[in-house]
């Protein structure tokens, strides 16, 4: 049987360092940070984190407790214009940079790059 993108690069270790690492860098960050309304990041880190093994072939936890993803309607509170989005990107990139190249070769790790890229680009919903 064919493996997943979720099992080839690790499985849960590596999406939990994946998120781990992200919402660490968006709680240092001040154009990113000020947008979270909760005090507390680690729900929201959670919900990352299963959205993202539910996205790359994972266990579908994410669903069974949210419903459709509808990402772009869950946005739609959040101003997110470009430098919201650039400033999103930057942390994700740094969170990808920083998994090691023997869990992420450089196929996944450009695979994931570029659907961050894309995903975060369809997020925008301010023209500044
Ligand atoms: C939720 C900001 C892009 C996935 C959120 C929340 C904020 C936010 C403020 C609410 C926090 C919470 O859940 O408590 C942003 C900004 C982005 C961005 C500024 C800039 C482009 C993305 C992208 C993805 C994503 C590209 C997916 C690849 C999620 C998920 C949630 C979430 C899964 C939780 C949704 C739920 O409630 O179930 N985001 N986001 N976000 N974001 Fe983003």
């Amino acid at each position: 049987m064919q493996q997943t993108f979720y099992e080839a690069v690790g499985g849960a270790e590596t999406f939990r360092k994946l998120t781990a690492r992200f919402y660490e860098e968006v709680a240092k960050d001040d154009i990113v940070r000020p947008l979270y309304p909760e005090e507390d990041l680690g729900p929201a880190e959670r919900r990352m984190r299963m959205f993202l093994e539910q996205y790359w072939g994972g266990p579908h936890t994410y669903s069974d407790e949210r419903g459709h993803p509808r990402l772009r309607m869950r946005h739609h509170p959040f101003k997110i214009g470009p430098i919201e989005r650039d400033a999103w990107l930057r942390c994700m990139h740094t969170a990808i940079a920083s998994i090691d190249s023997g869990t992420l070769d450089d196929a996944h790790r450009k695979a994931l790059r570029e659907y961050m890229d894309m995903a975060a680009a369809s997020m925008v919903n301010s023209a500044f």
